[in-house]
């Protein structure tokens, strides 16, 4: 009986020996020192390419790194009232780009946050520690509020703290997003060390946001200091995931540019965000920086460098468009592998929730 005691040793003696079981059944469950990956999208409107380079391609890279976990957050999608029928077409679909894109299901945990529980269950107990001044911080909540005061409601002012317990429900230590999500990851490194504190217990990582660098910040194309957005109401501000050849072509062309051709350096694009814009995704589609890209095309026209990009874009998103198709074809295939899905994140879930629980006194 190593765990539990013998008869006669004291009553203190034996909790402090089932709390040690507890921990190890606890510890056993995770290698320590395993980077933990989380990330998702919301099944709203459009995946356009400022998706695919600021998340969706990083995350593809980071398989193999560590345990992936990414999900379509669809209860993060209904802070904003979303039609039903259109919400669950949204969401198969968003899990059909991610796979299109190449996250594997052989290498990460591809589910629907909805169909976990337990980030619901885990935003409650985050709520009780989220002061409201750090949620008054938010510039998300204030920008989709903003002339919609039918929004402000208190799903939307909590969404960051959803945001927080999707992360660390699965002890994320690194969570790969776009800049625009920066300010919640911050928040979420807040919460996860109040909850520490408040309990004495270094129960969540602080996980680290990972931001690309070079297309952390896609533009639109009809405006260049504007965000490429799925809620831009002209198509030919973006350019859709599911886009082919030609629409590429048409809005490349009629993208908005100024008369100087490329400059040699990337201090000659200041003040010139459009331009910036067309070298920044070239540099992403191509891998490279757009220091090396100016290098190599300086004095190039626009018109020459459009014709370029097209192609380039041409060769990334064909073969992800042609999957698509292929998977949404197939809803059952992609269905199967959510259901799978859920299941293993489930019990990665169950791992943390029994171990908050235990923490906080919550009964049983
Ligand atoms: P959203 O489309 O706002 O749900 O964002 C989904 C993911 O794509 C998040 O990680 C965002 O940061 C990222 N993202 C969205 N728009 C852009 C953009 N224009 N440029 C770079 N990343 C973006
Ligand atoms: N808020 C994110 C967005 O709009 C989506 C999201 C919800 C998310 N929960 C997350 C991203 C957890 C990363 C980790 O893009």
């Amino acid at each position: 009986m190593p765990f539990f005691g013998t008869v006669g040793q004291g009553l203190v003696g034996f909790r402090s020996r089932f709390s040690m079981l507890k921990e190890r059944i606890i510890g056993r469950t995770r290698e320590p020192n395993m980077r933990r990956i989380l990330s998702g999208m919301q099944p709203t409107g459009f995946l356009h390419l400022g998706n695919y380079l600021g998340a969706l391609k990083s995350w593809v890279a980071m398989q193999g790194t560590g345990a992936c976990f990414y999900a379509v957050m669809d209860l993060n999608a209904i802070t904003i009232p979303q039609p039903p029928d259109e919400l669950r077409r949204a969401t198969r679909r968003t899990a059909a780009l991610y796979l299109a894109a190449g996250v594997d299901p052989a290498k990460s945990t591809l589910f629907v946050q909805s169909a976990v529980p337990d980030h619901t269950a885990l935003t409650w107990i985050l709520a009780t520690q989220t002061p409201l001044g750090w949620l008054n911080r938010m510039t998300q909540y204030k920008d989709k509020t903003a002339g919609h005061r039918d929004r402000e409601r208190l799903g939307l002012f909590a969404y960051p703290v959803l945001m927080a317990a999707d992360i660390l429900v699965y002890k994320a230590t690194h969570v790969p997003v776009g800049e625009d999500q920066k300010q919640h990851l911050e928040l979420t490194r807040d919460i996860a060390g109040a909850f520490n504190r408040a309990f004495s217990r270094e129960v969540f990582p602080l996980p680290e946001p990972m931001i690309q660098t070079e297309a952390a910040r896609i533009m639109s194309l009809r405006d260049g200091t504007k965000k490429m957005s799925k809620s831009d109401t002209s198509d030919y501000a973006r350019i859709n995931l599911t886009d082919d050849a030609d629409t590429i072509a048409l809005k490349i062309r009629k993208a908005k540019t100024d008369a100087d051709p490329l400059p040699g350096e990337v201090k000659g694009l200041e003040g010139r965000p459009e331009a910036d814009n067309l070298v920044t995704i070239y540099a992403a589609l191509a891998g490279t920086t757009r220091a090396e890209v100016l290098r190599t095309r300086a004095g190039t026209s626009f018109s020459t460098f459009k014709k370029d990009l097209t192609d380039l874009l041409v060769v990334h998103l064909g073969p992800l468009t042609a999957r698509l198709n292929e998977l949404e074809s197939d809803p059952a295939q992609i269905d199967s592998i959510l259901h799978a899905g859920a299941e293993k994140a489930r019990e990665e879930t169950q791992k943390t929730m029994r171990e908050v629980r235990d923490v906080i006194g919550l009964y049983g």
